[in-house]
């Protein structure tokens, strides 16, 4: 019997980055997506275009240089949303708008609490379903292909349910997303309401069911799997998992999970290419700046790890015993080239396109300068400590803002102080502080010489790799007028990786200050 095909639907580019404290800047999200062909999705959400100038370049970008798989921009049922996403997918070989509403009794009396939407649930209900139905409309003016999300399905009122199903399928949506917006669904009641749906829904064969699930009680993987039992044939999620809050359904979770238990998922396939998880996991880590967890399902460093006496034994002697799957299905190789200082351009070139990265020849160049520094303080340069060059010397924006000099004094008994030489375009400004350590010393120091002075809400500094000469990667959020910058600094020296940090983020919020005006703030959905 011939498999259906469940369509794999990758957000990490929208929700995904909604994650806090997370930001992508266009030619990450370009160099995820490219991963993302490699992994063969069916859909790239690649932005919610109206929400920033930064989403709509994205968005456009993406459009314009990705083939293969279906580009989304999201929008709320509104028309300026709308003109705003099709402006921004016109290059799309294939474009879909993902378009919708808030369905549930809590979204209609706090979202359109206001009585402009109507007094009573039923008046509001009437009033949502026309700016739903309204917006699938408009949408299928411009693209072929229209998704409509019902948000906080899982507590949504039953009928009204059903009902907004039907009208938007007849206004011309294909896709039905489903999400549980809260993370709030059992396995079970998810499931029920997949079936639900496809017996309630008169119209119901002219569309394709999606589930969106979220993570906050960690069942989004486990709902999605329920809803695919029941009759959904998209899935949406995001790599290692990531987005608002617990975040989303894991995408290499659901698809494994297919994978391997295809005696139970016995009707259904994805298209997948499962060998391209673990490099897209990993790049997608290092860009968001978010580690995976050791213990992560798939993906995480100790998922094909054996270590206790009783399991290595009995994986030496017959591998099925303590492994459900191979690590070769997902892309961890057995044997890799061990880079270092006497590794050429071409062994560095390749060892980057296995990692997924696209780089042009002077991108290139810059990388190589820049790998022979470290190689040159460490005996071997791992992924993880190539991954952060290239997010140092590659992945930026252009910078106003340079740091030339920076000397720090601090230890026991003394007063820590700072003194910085910072090139503005042409200019050269110095400045010497003191702080309550050298970090802050040198941040001081940094504000005195450009004449910011941001917000600082959250510093961290990790190894990036082990040894004593490890790369120090340093992340910092900055704000100003509420609106959020992070910024990302590499070094064999920690403090010198924090104030490229503070310098990356500051250079981050002034291209966006100078792009966008009021305009880039973030709007919410
Ligand atoms: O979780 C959710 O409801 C969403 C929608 C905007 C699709 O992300
Ligand atoms: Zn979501």
């Amino acid at each position: 019997m011939a498999k259906e095909k469940v369509e794999i639907f990758d957000t990490t580019l929208r929700d995904g980055e909604q994650a806090a404290g997370t930001r992508l800047g266009a030619r990450e999200k370009v160099e995820i997506a490219r991963q993302l062909v490699r992994l063969n999705v069916d859909i790239i959400e690649a932005g919610f275009p109206a929400s920033s100038p930064e989403d709509f370049e994205a968005v456009r970008l993406i459009s314009e240089n990705i083939q293969g798989p279906v580009i989304c921009g999201l929008t709320r049922a509104r028309k300026e949303d709308i003109d705003v996403a099709r402006k921004a997918l016109v290059k799309a070989k294939r474009a879909r708008i993902h378009t919708g509403i808030g369905v549930s009794e809590v979204h209609l009396m706090g979202k359109f609490a206001d009585e402009k939407y109507g007094k009573t649930i039923g008046e509001k209900q009437a009033t949502i379903l026309k700016m739903g139905v309204e917006a699938v409309k408009y949408a299928a003016e411009f693209v072929e292909q229209v998704e409509f999300y019902a948000e906080d399905s899982g507590r949504a009122d039953r009928a009204f349910l059903y009902e907004i199903l039907e009208a938007v399928i007849d206004a011309g949506a294909t896709v039905l997303n489903i999400p549980d917006t809260t993370g709030y669904a059992m396995p079970e009641q998810w499931g029920g309401l997949m079936r639900d749906i496809r017996a309630n829904v008169p119209n119901i064969d002219k569309a394709i069911i999606s589930c969106h699930c979220h993570d906050d009680l960690g069942l989004a993987v486990a709902n999605s799997l329920a809803g695919v039992k029941n009759g959904a044939r998209q899935v949406e999620g995001t790599i290692n998992g990531v987005g608002e809050r617990a975040g989303n359904a894991a995408i290499e979770e659901v698809v494994m999970a297919i994978h391997t238990r295809r005696d139970f998922f016995d009707e259904v396939e994805t298209g997948i290419n499962t060998r391209e998880f673990s490099r897209t996991s990993r790049m997608v880590a290092d860009m968001l700046g978010t580690p995976v967890a050791a213990n992560k399902a798939i993906v995480g460093r100790n998922a094909f790890a054996h270590s206790s006496g009783i399991h290595v034994d009995g994986f030496l002697k017959k591998r099925e015993t303590y492994e459900i799957m191979r690590p070769e299905t997902i892309g961890l190789a057995e044997s890799r080239v061990v880079l270092t200082a006497r590794t050429g351009r071409h062994g560095l070139r390749h060892r980057l396109e296995e990692m997924g990265y696209t780089l042009s020849k002077e991108e290139l160049e810059k990388t190589y300068e820049r790998f022979l520094a470290v190689a040159d303080k460490k005996k071997e340069v791992f992924d993880e400590d190539l991954a952060a060059i290239i997010s140092d010397e590659i992945h930026v924006v252009e910078h106003v803002y340079h740091l030339e000099y920076l000397h720090v004094a601090s230890g026991t008994g003394t007063l820590p102080t700072a003194s910085v030489k910072m090139k503005i375009k042409d200019e050269i400004k110095q400045a010497a502080a003191c702080g309550d350590g050298p970090v802050d010393a040198a941040y001081e120091a940094i504000r005195q010489a450009t004449g910011l002075s941001p917000k600082l809400e959250n510093y961290s500094i990790r190894a990036v790799t082990g040894g004593k000469e490890a790369l120090g990667e340093a992340t910092v959020r900055i704000t100003e007028d509420g609106r959020i910058f992070t910024g990302r600094g590499i070094s064999t020296d920690i403090i010198e990786a924090s104030a490229k940090a503070y310098v990356d983020a500051i250079n981050r919020m002034v291209a966006a200050k100078e792009k966008g005006g009021k305009a880039d703030v973030k709007a919410e959905l």
